[in-house]
């Protein structure tokens, strides 16, 4: 499903005095089978962007076309889009209703029409993805743990089986473990082939994770290039109120304490080799 965003402009309330222009002319496209990151300041843009993925907000004006359909054209029906590009909001743990686990992971399937068995079949398949065993498939959501409310939440998502996954700052509010585990779960994702765009506050965690990031600035595209291109322009990102990863600081830290490491590291692993080549000189 690939995607192409093409002048987009998205201003809230028009026309009254709350007036806020949000996007600026964005264009760019997402390739199927990558992992894109999405950064920016907050109020940058980036959960107005990526409500228009999934025809949440109609594109007005510019175009979104995902796998050749132009979603804001009069008529389109969304159905299809909405189950090949899967959100998942901030805080998804907050939209979980159901009684039990199962039946809440089970309702965009079952609003689908797909039959019971099938329904079961794929819930069973999405928890399993989040690492949600079975045993806790028939209580309520409102008894798990906050990690495990938003796995649930993701795996209805899941259990549409989009070929995108859009997630908005899915491990804020985890503590570290839970952070990691869930950063896991979605890399695993993408490597079963979803293509995944994740919206991320984190410069460790885009730097690690994605193979191209997006940074908007007041709505409009700053950069969009690979992690190691993005991070060069350290200066201008922390003018946009953004910082860079912890190894790019202490790359520039050694750098001006006499080493000579290359500029483009920013994997503790990377920058490791580069100092025991530096320090063996091998
Ligand atoms: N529903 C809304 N109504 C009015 N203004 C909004 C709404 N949602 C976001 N905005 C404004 O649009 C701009 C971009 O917001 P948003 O897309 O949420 O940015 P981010 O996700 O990067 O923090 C901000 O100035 C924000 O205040
Ligand atoms: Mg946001």
């Amino acid at each position: 499903m690939p995607i192409a965003i093409k002048h987009l402009t998205h201003t809230y309330m028009p026309g009254t005095p709350f007036e806020t222009r949000a996007l600026f002319d964005v264009s760019l496209s997402i390739r199927d089978g990558e992992f894109v990151g999405v950064i920016g300041h907050t109020g940058s843009g980036k959960s107005t962007l990526i409500a228009h993925l999934n025809a949440l907000i109609r594109p007005e004006p510019g175009r979104v076309i995902v796998s050749g359909v132009d979603v804001g054209q009069k008529g389109q029906s969304l159905i299809e889009i909405r189950r090949e590009v899967g959100l998942v909001f901030q805080y998804p743990e907050y939209q979980l209703f159901e009684e039990t686990v199962e039946k809440d992971v089970g309702y965009g399937p079952r609003n689908l029409g797909l039959p019971d068995a099938e329904v079961k079949v794929r819930v069973a398949e999405a928890l399993s993805q989040v690492g949600i065993p079975e045993e806790l498939s028939g209580k309520s959501p409102f008894e798990l743990s906050g990690g495990q409310k938003r796995r649930v939440a993701i795996a209805g998502v899941l259990a549409m089986r989009p070929s995108t996954l859009v997630l908005d700052e899915p491990v804020a509010g985890l503590d570290p473990a839970g952070r990691e585990e869930l950063l896991k779960l979605i890399q695993d994702i993408h490597k079963g082939g979803v293509t995944v765009i994740m919206v991320t506050h984190s410069m460790d965690d885009a730097a690690r994770l994605c193979g191209r990031l997006i940074v908007l600035n007041r709505g409009e595209v700053a950069f969009d290039a690979p992690p190691a291109e993005v991070f060069r322009h350290g200066d201008e990102l922390v003018e946009m109120g953004l910082d860079v990863p912890e190894c790019v600081k202490l790359v520039k830290r050694l750098n001006e304490c006499g080493f000579h490491l290359p500029d483009n590291l920013f994997r503790m692993e990377d920058v490791e080799r580069a100092i025991l080549k530096e320090v063996r000189g091998c």
